[in-house]
């Protein structure tokens, strides 16, 4: 690897400082390791006894390992206390590197099939962002979450949950997992709904799947955003289609490697993405699974190639693609 140029250490060097927007990360994958654990001893025959035994389980295995992986993290998560812990990490990582804005994916799916109240975890969660919010002048925006694998119905009781009692925090409603599982037209319905309800569309899509079904969720659901979606990149129409619909990617190279979606070997295309026009900016994911941080998702793209104008470019990126940018875009030009 050649070494960075002037401007690109640069970059680095005043990086820790600025502003900056995070659009794409899961609550529960947020937790701290050292939290994991603390949950997991509470049980008989923990999940995850020690550090070296979630070690033992970051970036190891594929998608279905990955997602397996999600299942045991939830199933440590039994009251709202426990989300409330979560929830205390995640604006801790946010301080640490002055993410003055962040878009947090919070499922109300996951937690009711984990036997969870969704009033009462919500009610643990709001004063720990609240809080932070008010004293640091950051913000954070929740988005809705349901899990493709769980169908329509899953994603309507989610919309339900919703309309019957609006969190103000909420301004977008997505939909992860297994994006192979069940197909995006399935969804129209759910997608209509959620337009009705004021929420941004947004659909995880071209992480395992294919350009196809970047495209798929393009033409059947019309989303604001694309979470990862850089399988795009196979096909030049599908670029072209982002491109000429301002659609953002949130792109997540750290998690595409850990999971396997991006092949080994294989040369993440975020910099040809840019390139060609679509909006790309950056996140974790899930940045307690993956042992990653906003500066190494940076350095991995900066190691691909990126020029200092095109890591400034995927930095203001995130503010563009923000759902309620307010004051904390501003800051970043000062
Ligand atoms: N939920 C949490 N992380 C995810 C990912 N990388 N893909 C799909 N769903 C997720
Ligand atoms: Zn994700």
């Amino acid at each position: 690897m050649p070494p960075f140029s002037p401007g690109v250490r640069s970059f680095f060097r005043a990086f820790g400082a600025r502003p900056k927007a995070e659009l794409h990360l899961h609550l529960e994958g947020a937790i701290a390791p050292s939290t994991l654990v603390r949950l997991a001893r509470r049980f008989r025959e923990p999940l995850f006894p020690d550090l070296a035994s979630v070690r033992a389980r970051q970036g190891a295995g594929d998608f279905r390992d990955f997602l397996a992986l999600y299942r045991d993290v939830c199933r440590c998560l039994k009251a709202p206390a426990d989300y409330a812990a979560v929830a205390r990490d995640l604006v801790r990582r946010l301080s640490r590197e002055n993410i003055t804005y962040a878009e947090v994916y919070v499922s109300p799916a996951v937690i009711e099939r984990i036997g969870l109240d969704w009033a009462a975890v919500r009610s643990a969660i709001e004063p720990v962002f609240l809080g932070f919010e008010r004293a640091s002048g950051r913000r954070i925006v929740v988005l809705l979450d349901s899990v493709r694998q769980w169908g329509p119905e899953a994603a309507n009781r989610v919309l339900e949950l919703h309309e019957g009692s609006p969190w103000p925090r909420v301004a977008g409603f997505g939909l992860g997992g297994d994006e192979s599982s069940v197909p995006a037209g399935e969804f129209r319905g759910v997608f209509d709904r959620v337009r009705r309800l004021s929420l941004a569309p947004l659909v995880h899509a071209g992480e395992w799947g294919g350009a196809e079904s970047v495209a798929a969720a393009l033409d059947d659901l019309g989303p604001a955003r694309i979470a990862h979606g850089f399988r795009a990149a196979e096909d030049p129409s599908v670029v072209a289609a982002l491109v000429r619909l301002r659609t953002p990617l949130d792109i997540c190279p750290t998690s595409n490697s850990a999971t396997r979606a991006l092949l080994p070997g294989e040369r993440h295309p975020v910099l040809e993405l840019l390139r060609a026009g679509v909006r790309v900016s950056l996140s974790t994911d899930d940045p307690g699974l993956f042992r990653t941080t906003l500066r190494k998702e940076f350095l991995a793209v900066a190691r691909l190639g990126a020029t200092a104008r095109e890591l400034e470019a995927l930095l203001s990126n995130g503010f563009r693609g923000a759902l309620r940018p307010g004051r904390q875009a501003a800051r970043t030009r000062s």
